[in-house]
């Protein structure tokens, strides 16, 4: 199939790229470069020995988009394209409600218009709120804490809304769990600018020195050892998951949660990095960050068997790739950045 990808360039869109070119699709990247660098697309090229078009467009313009439907015959979309940082869209909802949602309407506009009847979506778990685990995809979706989760739960509602009166169109809305890892080439990775929000990042520049000790936030919760509890899927799984989804792609609309089905807490996650990497990362434990649910994970029984598609690597696994791409990274910036 040909396939457009929107923020092709970006950490989890990289990785999907190279699993949809690894299974023999063809991909065309649009990415405005607004969180990413275009080398990446280099990377994918030489990571796979495969050929993709880069547009850098931003996906709000739909006389942009709509050029690349006429030039290329398309057979689906991967709509990875958004902002994505929780503080941020506190401080500028509007930035995040026009970006995230306007991209969606544009692409979905576009589709209807040239027939291309194939969408996947990137939501999040954070549409659950804080649902009792594990979460399944018939609960009941609740009130997310800030403008970004309402992003994507609208833009669930918006597609959700289309298909019912274009029962052909088909659209997958892929509730992605805490994604971290990278390709273990080491080339790409996630490369957050500034202070990481995210936990693993965190981990990997304490661990490389560029920060001083990990901040715990929390170790109060009702969990198994009161630090917070998350669903990490490591990204190549994740990819993976965005080729099953198309490739099992039928008319409505699908929803499918892509994690692991396991919980680890933050101090799991700390020590098995130190294991898998030989290395000790300092802590201390601080309040609680606003916001934050105590326990996140998936039940994953959808995707395996509706898609037959299951996460197959380990934390171990996640920490090491982490771990790889962070010292690369290192290795490889001011002469030839990349993530
Ligand atoms: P990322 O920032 O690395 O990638 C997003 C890409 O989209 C970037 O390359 C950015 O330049 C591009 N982009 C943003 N707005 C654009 C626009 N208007 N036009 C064109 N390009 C645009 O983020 P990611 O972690 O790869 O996330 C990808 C998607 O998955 C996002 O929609 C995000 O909300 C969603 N998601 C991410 C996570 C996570 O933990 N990383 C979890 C759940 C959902
Ligand atoms: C964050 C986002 C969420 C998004 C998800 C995946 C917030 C409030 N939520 O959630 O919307 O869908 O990422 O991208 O940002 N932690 C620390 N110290 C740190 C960083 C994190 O202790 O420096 C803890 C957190 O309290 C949490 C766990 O580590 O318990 C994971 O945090 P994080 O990686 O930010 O992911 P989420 O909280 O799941």
């Amino acid at each position: 199939m040909n396939i457009l990808v929107t923020g092709g360039t970006g950490y989890i869109g990289s990785h999907t790229c190279v699993a949809l070119l690894e299974a023999g699709h063809s991909v065309i990247v649009a990415d405005n470069l607004c969180n990413s660098k275009v080398d990446i697309v280099d990377k994918i090229k030489q990571i796979t020995n495969k050929k993709i078009a880069f547009y850098q467009i931003d996906v709000t313009d739909e006389v942009a988009v709509e050029s690349i439907f006429s030039k290329h015959y398309l057979d689906g979309v991967i709509h990875l394209a958004g902002l994505k940082a929780v503080g941020e869209s506190v401080e500028k909802p509007l930035a995040y409600y026009y970006n995230n949602i306007v991209s969606t309407m544009v692409l979905s506009k576009v589709c209807q218009k040239y027939g291309v009847r194939k969408f996947v979506f990137s939501s999040s778990a954070t549409v659950y709120g804080d649902n009792t685990v594990p979460f399944n995809e018939k609960m009941n979706l609740l009130p997310t804490t800030n403008p970004y989760g309402e992003t994507k739960a609208m833009c669930e509602r918006i597609l959700t809304d289309i298909v019912k009166v274009n029962p052909s169109f088909s659209v997958s809305l892929l509730r992605y769990f805490n994604p971290v890892g990278a390709h273990e080439s080491g080339l790409i990775g996630e490369a957050p600018t500034g202070i990481p929000n995210n936990l693993m990042p965190y981990i990997t520049q304490v661990a490389k020195g560029q920060l001083d000790k990990l901040k715990v936030f929390g170790s109060e919760y009702p969990t198994v050892d009161g630090t917070g509890v998350r669903d990490y899927i490591h990204v190549l799984d994740l990819a993976e998951g965005h080729v099953s989804a198309l490739d099992n792609l039928i008319e409505g609309v699908h929803i499918f949660n892509l994690g692991t089905g396991q919980g680890t807490s933050v101090l799991e996650l700390l020590k098995a990095f130190e294991e898998a990497n030989g290395i000790e990362v300092p802590y201390e434990i601080v309040n609680r960050r606003p916001g934050d649910i105590a326990s996140c994970y998936a039940d994953v029984s959808k995707a395996k068997q509706k898609l037959g598609w299951a996460a197959k690597r380990d934390i171990k696994a996640m920490c090491r790739d982490a771990w790889r791409f962070e010292k690369n990274y290192k290795e490889l910036e001011g002469t030839n950045r990349i993530g």
